[in-house]
């Protein structure tokens, strides 16, 4: 959904989409699918080394999904990335717990998509490990939360 509202608002815009998943982009709006690049199966890190470079990263409703003993890796991994694609600007979609809209979430997340592994992360916690992870003087991050629970965190790399 965050793509297609991407491709929507901005029609000089071109996506590559990865996820470890073996089935991605079903709902992007078809209409948009001729500016999409679908890479299922992939590690976001397999973009690096490829000489290809980013404007943007869009992290939509992964991390809560990264087990939590897992998720320095995946921001180490991203750390990585931009230093490689150049890319200066990382935008996190996520859902905040503490509401009964971010806990049903959670319970559709946990069973009936059966992922076991999803917790929900604070805001201020998913910024706390960004600034441990990039260093706090080196990004600026803005947070908003127009549709509680979801918020949305844009980073932007000095
Ligand atoms: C709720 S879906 C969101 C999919 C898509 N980003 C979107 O907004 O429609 C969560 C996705 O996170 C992916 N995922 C979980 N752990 C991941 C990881 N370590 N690296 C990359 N993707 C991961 C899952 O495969 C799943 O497709």
């Amino acid at each position: 959904m965050i793509v297609s509202a991407m491709l929507e608002q901005r029609p000089d815009l071109h996506v590559t989409m990865t996820d470890i998943a073996p089935n991605i982009g079903s709902f992007i709006d078809p209409k948009f699918l001729d500016r999409v690049m679908l890479h299922p199966a992939t590690t976001a890190k397999s973009v690096a080394g490829t000489g290809r470079s980013f404007n943007a990263i869009t992290i939509a409703d992964v991390l809560h999904h990264v087990p939590a003993d897992a998720r320095s890796m995946f921001w180490s991994d991203l750390r990585e990335i931009c230093r490689d694609t150049g890319c200066r600007t990382i935008i996190v979609k996520d859902v905040c717990p503490g509401t009964l809209r971010g806990f049903l979430s959670l319970m559709c997340d946990r069973y009936i998509t059966g992922d076991r592994h999803v917790t929900l992360i604070r805001p201020d916690d998913m910024i706390a490990d960004i600034k441990h992870i990039f260093q706090t003087d080196a990004v600026d991050i803005s947070h908003s939360e127009p549709d509680k629970a979801n918020y949305c965190l844009v980073v932007n790399l000095k």
